[in-house]
């Protein structure tokens, strides 16, 4: 039998194998020990030698047919497995897949992000404090005392008392102020830091209040820490917000952690000439900020007499909100998807 028959009767048979073991056996046939192209090769010696080179060819041709035959059979074998496997299930490979809805995260979240970005590349700490405070720290170490009228300027949540001793009362924190104490007692200063998080007050929820909303304290200690440095941050820090150079104003602001303590504006980076959201003042409130207290570095255990720094609390829906334009802050909790699915 010549080669060219061999391969004939080959593809024939491994065309019509009906399983593995089908195939193997043929396999072994033609390719294995023994087998029909091994025995060609071996007769090769007793030919003539004009007739050697083409028998060789032939013979390794043969081998590289069968091989290929029969790898097409497998996979047709493994194909018609499937098929009869699908067939036994009601599982439809044609029904398109169920799209992924992936999620954002929420406009506040991304504001608190970027500005993690922003400050951390300027060398800031990016801390983080109980929303569950002691009073200690949301009050009587920011200089407010007791009986002081500035704790009426936040109307606070206190936490059952009993399971504190002493004198330790729990609120639920008003801002993320009580971190700059917390801060200062770990960290050795010179140091820069935020802390963005959660605060509460005893609100009534409306167009402009949340009883539960987001603040990013910051804070910078150091020798010779003044208004200038202050100024320059929230230059800098407004400038990769927004895109471009906006100038800012201080105008005196009380807070009692704060001497002097100022509330800063920023230029209206919408208009060049009053709008809605600057509400035609061309100014725009960005945040309270001012000179740390010698009394709160005191409470934190920094010589005041050495050091001095400056201190800011961001309103984070606030800056969101000037951010995309919103005019209702009661958007941002309200768990509308289709108010987040915008951002
Ligand atoms: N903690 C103040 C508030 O929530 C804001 C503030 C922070 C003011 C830092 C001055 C310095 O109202």
């Amino acid at each position: 039998m010549d080669t060219q028959t061999h391969e004939q009767t080959a593809r024939e048979r491994i065309a019509s194998a009906a399983d593995e073991a089908e195939l193997r056996a043929i396999e072994r046939e033609y390719t294995g020990k023994g087998g029909v192209v091994a025995e060609l090769l071996a007769a090769i010696p007793t030919l003539p030698p004009t007739e050697r080179k083409a028998a060789g060819q032939g013979a390794n041709a043969l081998k590289q047919a069968v091989n290929a035959a029969l790898e097409a059979r497998r996979a047709e074998l493994d194909e018609a497995r499937l098929a009869v496997e699908l067939a036994a299930t009601d599982f439809d490979a044609t029904v398109p897949a169920r799209s992924l809805a992936p999620g954002s995260l929420h406009p506040i979240t991304q504001a608190a992000r970027r500005l993690e970005e922003i400050f951390s590349s300027m060398g800031y700490h990016v801390l983080d404090g109980p929303e569950v405070e002691l009073d200690h720290y949301n009050f009587e170490a920011l200089n407010i005392p007791k009986d002081h009228p500035a704790r009426d300027m936040q109307d606070t949540f206190f936490v059952a008392t009993d399971a504190v001793a002493g004198d330790g009362r729990l609120v639920m924190r008003t801002h993320t102020s009580p971190v700059q104490v917390r801060a200062m007692e770990r960290l050795e200063p010179p140091f820069r830091a935020i802390a963005p998080g959660r605060v509460f007050r005893q609100e009534t929820t409306d167009a402009t209040h949340e009883h539960t909303f987001h603040q990013m304290e910051g804070l910078v200690v150091g020798e010779g820490i003044s208004v200038a440095h202050l100024i320059g941050t929230m230059k800098t820090f407004l400038r990769e917000v927004f895109e471009r150079d906006l100038d800012v104003r201080l105008r005196p602001g009380y807070f009692p952690f704060v001497e002097p303590g100022f509330e800063l504006d920023a230029r209206c980076p919408f208009c060049e000439s009053g709008c809605r959201v600057c509400k035609g003042t061309r100014w725009i409130e960005l945040c309270p900020c001012g000179l740390v207290h010698p009394n709160v570095l005191r409470a934190g255990g920094i010589d005041p007499e050495r050091y001095s720094g400056f201190a800011f609390g961001l309103g984070l829906s606030r800056l969101v909100m000037l951010r995309y334009g919103l005019d209702d802050i009661r958007h941002l909790m309200g768990a509308d998807v289709r108010f987040l699915e915008q951002f």
